[in-house]
C-alpha cells in the first residue's frame, strides 16, 4: 500500500498528490511515469511523475479527473492509500543542449514539461514555458513554472487570463523573427543568458492533448525546430508485452511504454494515435455511468 501524504486541489477537476514511494522516488528521472492501481481489482492507469524528492522518498502526481479511475483517485485525500504504484517506467527525457528551449504544456500536460525546466536551465538554456487551458481555471502550475523558467506565458482559449489564444498561437509568435527582436528586452537582469530570449527557438518539448501536440509539430516542422512530444496512448502493462500502447513513428511500430513515451513530433502518426485512443469509448462510458449510479444509490 502507498500512502498519500498530501492532496492539493489545483483546479476543480485537477489534483496534485504527494505519495510515499521511496524506491520509485530514488530512481525517477524527468519524463518518466508510473502505472497505478487504486485497489487489487482496479484498472491500471499511467501517470507522469511531476516531481520526486529522493531524500523524502516521495513522488508527485498531477491528475485530471476525466473517467472512472481518475475520478475515484481525485476523491482521495491525505492519509488514504493506493494499492500499487509501479515504476519508474519509460525513458527519461532526452535533454538537448539549446540556447533557447521552449516548453509547451496543455492542461495536465504541463505536469510532464514542468520537471524539465530546471534541468534545461542547469544546462545553460534560456527556458520559455507556454502553458494553456480552455479557461483561466484550467491553467495549472503557472506559479511553479515561474520559479524554474526564465519566461512563462499563460494562455487561455477564451481570453479569461493571460494571452488570448492557444499555446500554438503563442508559439507561432515566439518563433516569428520580428517577435524575437521585441523579446530581446525581457528582464535582462534575471538571467545571465537573457540575450537568448531573442535567439531562435532551437528545441520545443510538448505535452498535452493529441490535437495540440499535432498542431505544435506542424508549426515547428517548416522551421526545422526539433520538437519532442510526450505521447499518451492507452497503456496496460507498461512493460512492452501487451501492445496496447503501439504508436507509429516514422512508419515503424513502437511501444510508447518502453520506446517512449517521448518521440520526435515530426515523425508521429497522430491520426492513428487519436483513433486508437477512442478504442474503448463505449466501455469507458459504461464504467463511468455504473460508478455514478452506484454513488447515487449510496446517497
Ligand atoms: C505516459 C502517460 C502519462 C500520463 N500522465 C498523466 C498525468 O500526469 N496526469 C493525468 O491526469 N493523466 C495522465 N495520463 C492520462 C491518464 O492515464 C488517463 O487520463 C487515464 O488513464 C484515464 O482513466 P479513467 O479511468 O479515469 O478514464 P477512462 O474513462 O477510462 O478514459 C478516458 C480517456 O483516457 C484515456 N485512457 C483510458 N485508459 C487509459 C490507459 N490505461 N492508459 C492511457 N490512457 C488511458 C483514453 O483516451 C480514454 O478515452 C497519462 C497517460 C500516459 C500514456
Ligand atoms: S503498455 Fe503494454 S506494451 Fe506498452
Amino acid at each position: 500500500m502507498f500512502r498519500i501524504l498530501d492532496a492539493r486541489q489545483l483546479a476543480s477537476d485537477v489534483k496534485c498528490f504527494r505519495i510515499d514511494a521511496p524506491l520509485v522516488a530514488r530512481h525517477r528521472q524527468p519524463g518518466q511515469f508510473v502505472i497505478i492501481r487504486l485497489s487489487e481489482t482496479g484498472e491500471r492507469i499511467p501517470l507522469t511523475m511531476a516531481n520526486a524528492d529522493r531524500a523524502a522518498g516521495t513522488i508527485e502526481l498531477i491528475v485530471k479527473a476525466i473517467g472512472k479511475t481518475t475520478r475515484e483517485l481525485c476523491k482521495k485525500n491525505a492519509g488514504d492509500t493506493i494499492s500499487d504504484v509501479m515504476g519508474p517506467l519509460g525513458n527519461p527525457t532526452e535533454i538537448i543542449k539549446a540556447a533557447h528551449a521552449v516548453l509547451v504544456g496543455g492542461g495536465v500536460g504541463t505536469a510532464v514539461i514542468y520537471p524539465l525546466a530546471q534541468t534545461l536551465r542547469d544546462g545553460g538554456s534560456f527556458v520559455s514555458a507556454i502553458t494553456g487551458g480552455r479557461t483561466r481555471e484550467l491553467v495549472v502550475l503557472e506559479a511553479e513554472l515561474r520559479n524554474v523558467c526564465d519566461v512563462v506565458y499563460a494562455c487561455t482559449d477564451d481570453g479569461s487570463y493571460g494571452f488570448r489564444g492557444t499555446v500554438a498561437d503563442k508559439l507561432r509568435e515566439l518563433i516569428d523573427p520580428a517577435r524575437r527582436r521585441r523579446e530581446s528586452s525581457i528582464a535582462p537582469e534575471r538571467h545571465a543568458n537573457a540575450g537568448a530570449a531573442c535567439r531562435p527557438v532551437e528545441v520545443v518539448y510538448c505535452a498535452g492533448p493529441v490535437p495540440m501536440m499535432k498542431a505544435i509539430a506542424e508549426l515547428t516542422r517548416p522551421a526545422g525546430i526539433k520538437t519532442i512530444v510526450s505521447l499518451n496512448p492507452i497503456m496496460v502493462d507498461g512493460t512492452g508485452m501487451c501492445g496496447g500502447c503501439r504508436v507509429t513513428i516514422d512508419g515503424q511500430a513502437k511501444f510508447a511504454c518502453v520506446d517512449g513515451p517521448e518521440f520526435d513530433g515530426h515523425a508521429v502518426n497522430f491520426a492513428e494515435l487519436a483513433d486508437r485512443l477512442t478504442a474503448y469509448r463505449v466501455q469507458e462510458k459504461l464504467a463511468l455511468d455504473r460508478m455514478e449510479h452506484e454513488c447515487d444509490m449510496a446517497t
